[in-house]
């Protein structure tokens, strides 16, 4: 039997037409005489009837059961009225079997092949094969795939030239810790896998192919969240002589055509909102805001720095800041052990706890409320934005600490309290003017904000001479967030050794140490490299997003889970001595980290 379709694929089009199937048993109904069988394949579900009028089929129909892999002939006919299925493509025919084969049995399946499955993650990951059969894995892969292509095709459209990049490369200070590679012909020398192909696409511009992409995978040895993986792919590019408004315009124009061609969504360009960093830290706390909630953080400081309440006149006394949030309506969807358990979940980010009020139609109340007489209740409710039913949240105390509570509080309310705007679904913006360095409490020390090869802004470049303090300095980047991830990062970049020298001793490298890591670049930028810049768009999180999911690992095939390791293959596994000989390393187990 040859298939001539796919069993997801038959509907009343068919009707009266012999096909030949093939696919998994979904489910298996027998009555004796009659047995239905419901056919699964990549494009969804069909029904089987199976009678003893062709009972040579009926027997292969008796023996198969769940996930038992079998190839069908028969005519599709419309089910008798009131036998409709509405919530599947083929739910007005049935398919009359005539001929069955079982091409493959199968042991009774670890978990139920369906949407709602029951089984846990490790488990899931562990029979990735049977978990990526379910419908909804095989429509994840599918948007996935459809990114992918129509990334592709925009890129080449615009005159871009896909060029690979190595995975075996040198280790360079970026940002995260490094896979390496030991090289068995140099003992003790080691390769280090990618973190993104940055340093290879300056090249690149250097070499004159003005524009470069590559979808590109990256490796980073970093703490795992829903939406990092150790390895994952970007859509890398990098472009020469354009502005960074120009690069906007131009992944603007990208994103329109990837959300036009996988989700037919018009996007207009003149919806992507465009903040600096300092508004999106203020408005938002973070810098990758979701717009579609509904209310902001407003600064209290000047209203409250006089206030009876000692938490709140201190902070501000203490050089920090009073910020609140109003979530509208939420008032009497808290109480006070609702209230104590979002304070607790934000300790985590440093808060010494969580003030709170609600507005009744007599003002505020609550056990804080007291400290305000009418005049001042009246400011601080004005200064919050806060109107009768809503429900006030205050974080006292360090801006940056702060900054990420009421950034969570912000998420997790508009969740609690369906205030999520589903009007636009997509909100894409981007974060511009970003600072040069950040502070890195992990390592204690100040480092790019993006990268070290980002060009700072040209007004601010004198802030990098001897003598003057580098922190001050904004940077020509941009982040392009959708629906409060980041989804991509990227930046005009230092295209003259004078500069780039300065950015690297203002991140503390040596002039040694500076040749050591980058000295291939900076020798490449002698020889004539042009004014550049770029992007990279992160194509999991993408995937994730428009295929609707909360975690990366949905739209991953075979991805790592939160301890970075792969439960079907359990990968990374302790390999055999010799192999470790032959690259002149011995492990030492007892340090590996648990
Ligand atoms: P950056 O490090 O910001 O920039 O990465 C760009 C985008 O890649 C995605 N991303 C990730 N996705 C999944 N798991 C991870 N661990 C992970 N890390 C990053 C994000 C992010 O926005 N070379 C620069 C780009 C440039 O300047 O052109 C870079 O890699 O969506
Ligand atoms: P206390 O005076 O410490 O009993 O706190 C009174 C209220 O203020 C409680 O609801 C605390 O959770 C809250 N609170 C204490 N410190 C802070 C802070 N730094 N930021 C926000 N709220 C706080």
């Amino acid at each position: 039997m040859k298939r001539t379709t796919y069993a997801g694929l038959v509907d009343e089009k068919y009707v009266g037409q012999k096909v030949q199937l093939a696919g998994w048993v979904q489910k298996r109904r027998n009555f004796g005489e009659l047995v239905f069988i419901d056919l699964r394949d990549r494009e969804g579900i069909v029904q089987l009837t199976f009678s003893n009028k062709e009972a040579e089929a009926l027997e292969v129909a008796q023996k198969a059961r769940n996930e038992y892999v079998i190839a069908v002939e028969g005519e599709v006919v419309a089910r008798a009225e009131g036998q409709e299925n509405n919530k599947i493509k083929s739910g007005r025919v049935e398919v009359k079997v005539t001929k069955a084969e079982i091409l493959a049995e199968s042991k009774t399946p670890v978990f139920d092949i369906e949407n709602d499955v029951k089984a846990g993650e490790e488990l899931k990951l562990q029979y990735r094969y049977l978990d990526l059969r379910r419908p909804i894995m095989q429509e994840n892969l599918k948007v996935r795939s459809k990114i992918m292509s129509s990334a592709y095709r925009f890129m080449e459209d615009h005159d871009f030239i896909n060029i690979e990049t190595p995975y075996l490369a040198k280790s360079t200070p970026e940002g995260a810790r490094d896979y390496l590679v030991p090289s068995r012909i140099y003992p003790g020398s080691f390769y280090a896998l990618p973190q993104s192909p940055q340093l290879f696409k300056q090249l690149l511009m250097g070499a004159g192919f003005d524009r470069y992409f590559q979808i590109a995978r990256c490796f980073r040895d970093e703490d795992l969240r829903g939406d990092r993986q150790p390895e994952f792919t970007q859509l890398d590019l990098e472009t020469s002589f354009l502005s960074a408004p120009e690069i906007q315009e131009l992944v603007g124009h990208w994103v329109q055509h990837i959300m036009k061609d996988v989700k037919n969504y018009d996007l207009k360009l003149e919806d992507i909102d465009r903040l600096t960093w300092q508004e999106s830290m203020d408005r938002f706390g973070t810098d990758k805001p979701d717009l579609r909630i509904p209310f902001e953080i407003k600064d209290l400081s000047e209203v409250v720095k006089d206030s009876d309440f000692g938490v709140f006149a201190n902070a501000v006394k203490d050089g920090g800041v009073v910020k609140a949030l109003a979530v509208p309506g939420a008032a009497d969807n808290y109480s006070r052990k609702d209230i104590d358990k979002l304070g607790q979940y934000i300790e985590r980010f440093g808060a010494k706890g969580l003030a709170w009020m609600k507005v009744s139609d007599e003002g505020l109340t609550g056990p804080i409320a007291k400290f305000f007489d009418d005049a001042k209740a009246e400011e601080v409710m004005e200064a919050a934005g806060a109107k009768v039913g809503d429900l006030l949240l205050f974080g006292a105390g360090r801006a940056d600490v702060v900054a990420a509570s009421l950034d969570y509080l912000r998420r997790q309310t508009a969740k609690d309290n369906d205030l999520i705007d589903q009007e636009t679904p997509w909100r894409f913006a981007w974060i511009v003017d970003w600072p040069l360095f950040e502070y890195s409490e992990d390592f204690d020390r100040w480092i790019a904000a993006h990268h070290p090869f980002t060009m700072p802004n040209e007004e601010d470049l004198h802030y990098l001479d001897e003598g003057e303090d580098p922190h001050k300095a904004h940077a020509q980047s941009y982040d392009l967030v959708l629906n409060g991830y980041e989804l991509g990062s990227g930046s005009i970049r230092i295209h003259r050794t004078d500069i780039q020298e300065k950015m690297l001793r203002a991140l503390d490298f040596t002039p040694e140490q500076a040749q050591e890591a980058f000295g291939f670049l900076l020798e490449g930028m002698e020889y004539g490299f042009p004014p550049m810049g770029g992007i990279a768009l992160g194509l999991d999180r993408l995937a994730m997003l428009l295929a609707g999911q909360d975690n990366i690992r949905e739209v991953i095939a075979f991805p790592k889970n939160s301890k970075a390791t792969e439960p079907m293959t359990e990968a990374p596994t302790p390999v055999d001595p010799k192999q470790l000989g032959e690259l002149g390393l011995e492990a030492d187990v007892e340090d590996s980290a648990e």
